[in-house]
């Protein structure tokens, strides 16, 4: 195997990986409020959920079914604290009946495209792979603008907002969310017309686990070319990698809306990585007129279909199998650390070559920009709870990860990534400086209870980086649709304290 092909294949392990916390598939429901054991199992067993699907600390089928949908082993470390018992729901009921638990929503993973009216029905338990696996196989000018990596769970990926190749032409996967089925705090389920248009705005965007559980997405299927491009160009360090970066901030978020070119920096190289609803012909004349510095020539296309597309960014090669979008995984592999930043005025050359030292120092550790513009800017920071629209040039990703389990080996990343993410602050978005929901962090604030409830103005510390004027609403309709804050976590919405309420609800 050439040494390209290595390089390749590791940065493949590396980034597909970025299944991130939106933990494929898993609704934590309460998680605060263990109760006693006995009770709830009784509980359950009442509620009819069938005892199999029960999987407690004492069963044999508790770890591998815990670690299945955990793609990070720091949430496997033993300081991690285990759930009283993990239901995999099979059914609507079973999640209607949960309550103190995690709830697995694995199984609820069906897909079901309608090419002719192209729109698709996906249980929140599907990962984007076998999403984008059902789209393709019904039909080769259709696709559902999503994230890159296909072992994310849709649940949470959606909930957050969902951004991917094809942003900049359609938006966000949450911006093409028709309808949904959620299980409301009362175990009610509700769709987008019985759960009201504020709560139906909350999921779209607002991050999972804060309002109920959403079972079922109804998407709008989008259109594309049966024939795409692709190109992946690597320039090191020394092959003035730094002024291409620099150049690649002015250019990226003003290209045509079907031309998406994102920027992998790692170690001594930057990669620069492209989808074109296009062909090869006119792409290039596109790169010419306004990326030359990068030197793209017809020898670097491949023209493909867009399901193919999905494995070339997931897997950097287009003939891999396709069945590999169904590969979902089955435990951790490794150790990371994510954080964000949105990008509004480009940063200098100086501090690029800075970040080098950074990168070359650290080769556990990498950068990803992803470009907005096109459709991103078009739509309203509160059309969604996601605000990064118009005005954000490009989003970065800090990815840190390691293999070594110890005390040592996690303050060591966990260090690095926040030097460099310290560091950035002067060049990056302000008042406040904003972060992507779904690449949670921990870092920028954390919940605490008030009274029985989670606190607003502490949750606001975080809340608005990820989500600025958005976050009161959110609180707002927290507050009318689970004001015991039954659905809480670390960075769950808080519910908006009465006192305050918010006008337009
Ligand atoms: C939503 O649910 C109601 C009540 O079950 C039903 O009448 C209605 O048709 C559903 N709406 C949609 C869009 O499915
Ligand atoms: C860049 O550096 C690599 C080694 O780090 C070297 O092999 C290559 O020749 C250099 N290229 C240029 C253009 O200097
Ligand atoms: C918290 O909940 C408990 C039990 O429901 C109730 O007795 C108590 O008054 C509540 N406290 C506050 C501050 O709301």
């Amino acid at each position: 195997m050439s040494t390209t092909a290595t390089a390749s294949r590791r940065l493949v392990l590396i980034l597909c990986i970025l299944a991130l916390p939106c933990i494929s598939g898993i609704a934590v429901a309460a998680a605060a409020a263990a109760g006693d054991a006995d009770a709830f199992l009784h509980c359950l067993e009442t509620a009819a959920v069938p005892p199999q699907l029960v999987h407690t600390p004492g069963s044999p089928s508790y770890a591998a079914t815990l670690v299945s949908s955990i793609r990070n082993l720091r949430f496997v470390a033993p300081a991690t604290p285990l759930p009283l018992a993990i239901v995999a729901a099979a059914e609507a009921g079973h999640a209607q009946a949960t309550r103190f638990a995690v709830l697995d929503l694995a199984a609820l993973r069906n897909v079901r495209v309608d090419a002719d009216r192209a729109v698709a029905w996906v249980g929140s338990g599907a990962t984007l792979g076998e999403l984008y696996y059902a789209v393709g196989a019904a039909s080769r000018t259709l696709a559902f603008p999503a994230g890159i990596c296909p072992t994310v769970g849709v649940g949470g990926h959606i909930s957050g907002g969902g951004f991917g190749s094809l942003m900049r032409r359609y938006g966000l996967a949450a911006d093409n969310v028709l309808d949904a089925v959620v299980v409301d705090a009362d175990g009610r389920l509700l769709n987008s017309t019985t759960m009201g248009e504020d709560l139906f705005w909350a999921i779209r965007g607002g991050g999972g686990e804060s309002f109920g559980v959403v079972l079922s997405w109804k998407l709008r299927l989008v259109c594309v070319p049966e024939t795409v491009t692709v190109f992946t160009i690597r320039r090191r360090r020394n092959e003035s990698a730094s002024d291409l970066i620099t150049k690649w901030q002015h250019i990226s978020p003003s290209l045509p809306k079907n031309l998406y070119l994102r920027v992998v920096v790692q170690s001594k190289h930057a990669q620069f990585e492209s989808l074109y609803l296009g062909r090869c012909g006119r792409l290039v004349r596109v790169m010419e007129s306004r990326f030359p510095e990068l030197g793209m020539t017809e020898s670097d296309c491949e023209e493909i279909t867009w399901i193919q597309s999905t494995v070339y960014f997931a897997f950097y090669s287009s003939s891999k199998p396709l069945e590999l979008l169904l590969d979902r995984g089955t435990k951790p592999d490794r150790y990371f650390k994510a954080k964000s930043d949105y990008v509004q005025e480009p940063i200098p050359i100086h501090i690029w070559e800075n970040t080098w030292t950074w990168l070359e120092d650290h080769d556990a550790g990498l950068l990803i920009l992803d470009p907005y513009g096109g459709e991103m800017a078009r739509v309203s920071p509160s059309a969604t709870p996601f605000p990064h629209r118009e005005g954000n040039l490009y989003n970065i990703q800090y990815y840190s990860f390691w293999f070594e389990h110890g005390e040592e080996t996690l303050e060591k990343h966990l260090s690095w990534v926040r030097g460099l993410y310290d560091e950035m602050e002067p060049y990056v978005s302000k008042n406040p400086r904003t972060g992507y929901a779904n690449y949670r962090d921990i870092d920028l604030g954390r919940n605490e209870i008030e009274g029985n409830v989670t606190s607003y103005t502490k949750g606001k510390v975080w809340g608005e980086k990820y989500f600025k004027g958005n976050f009161e609403r959110l609180a707002a309709v927290k507050a009318m649709v689970d004001p015991d804050d039954f659905f809480r976590n670390e960075q769950s919405i808080p519910p908006l304290p009465a006192q305050q309420g918010w006008s337009s609800i």
